[in-house]
């Protein structure tokens, strides 16, 4: 059997597991995915004994994924760009890096919308959003507007995307702001963690500048319908939930580890039962 597994702190309430092994049970493959609790101070032997026990591959999760780089061997051309790893690849004993966040959110929003020239407005400047923009200019998208409460945090993802060869204008969160760029696009996506359990009644986004023109995405799953989607959904807009782009970084990395694809309704419907919202706890 072939061991697999998620390191992070915290990963107990990870629905990974879940997700990862019903599609090894729903393919027939004889592997198993546990979580690993791993703090930051013991990431360099974790990586060491995963290594030793021949685990096949692990998904790596907060606070490590920028961490875990310098204990690989060699790393994905994405997660390079990206600078981030959230999946790796146990090759006959040598760690490949890959990062599959973002590509994960391009084909969420995808499968409700084309990227390719549309202009589209992020909010938000961490780790998440990071994938996501490198994504988005893999995509051909038009351009990007990057809201942040903290600018220089914007400024400086912009300059970064800028180097990768998109065009992209740094913003605060004001509502003047948002207002005037949400006005140029398509696409809103939330890449804060506002609004995220139990914090449920906050949104990073005025309500009242959502139209029904726009496809809407949230990266937070918890709760499933944030606020932020709520809103925009009473506007008219498409909604696109966080649990999309959970179940299909998960997904891509099921197929990077078996070279088959990745049973995803079956997982959906798993990360929703895990989450409360498909048929109960
Ligand atoms: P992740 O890797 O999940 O993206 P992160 O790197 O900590 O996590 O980024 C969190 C994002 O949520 C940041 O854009 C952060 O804004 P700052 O750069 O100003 O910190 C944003 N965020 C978190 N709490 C927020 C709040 N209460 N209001 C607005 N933005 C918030």
């Amino acid at each position: 059997m072939r061991v697999y597994g998620l390191i992070g702190c915290p990963v107990e309430h990870s629905v990974s597991p879940i997700m990862q092994n019903a599609a090894f049970t729903g393919l027939g493959i004889d592997a198993t995915y546990c979580s690993f609790h791993v703090i930051e101070d013991n990431l360099g032997d974790a990586v060491n004994g995963i290594k030793a026990l021949g685990i096949a591959g692990f998904n790596v999760t907060i606070p490590h994924k920028e961490s875990i780089i310098p204990f690989l061997d060699s790393l994905q051309e994405t997660a390079v760009g990206i600078g981030a790893v959230n999946t790796v690849e146990n090759v006959d004993g040598r760690l490949v890096g890959y990062n599959t966040d973002g590509r994960a959110a391009t084909i969420s929003l995808k499968n409700a919308t084309g990227l390719d020239g549309r202009k589209v407005l992020v909010l938000g400047a961490g780790g998440a959003s990071r994938a996501l923009c490198h994504a988005l200019l893999d995509e051909g998208v038009d351009s990007i507007y990057l809201a942040n409460r903290t600018p220089k945090r914007a400024e400086s993802l912009c300059g970064e995307l800028r180097k990768a060869g998109g065009s992209c204008t740094p913003l605060g969160l004001s509502k003047r702001e948002l207002a005037e760029s949400v006005k140029d696009v398509s696409v809103v996506v939330n890449c804060t963690s506002v609004g995220l359990y139990p914090r449920v009644d906050e949104t990073p986004f005025p309500g009242e500048l959502f139209r029904s023109d726009l496809v809407v995405m949230d990266i937070v799953y918890n709760p499933l319908e944030t606020r932020f989607l709520r809103d925009a959904r009473d506007a008219g807009a498409q909604t696109i939930p966080g649990i999309e782009m959970l179940v299909w970084q998960g997904a891509l990395a099921f197929e990077i580890w078996t070279n088959k694809k990745a049973p995803v309704g079956l997982m959906r419907e798993q990360a929703l039962r895990a989450l409360g919202g498909g048929g109960g706890k």
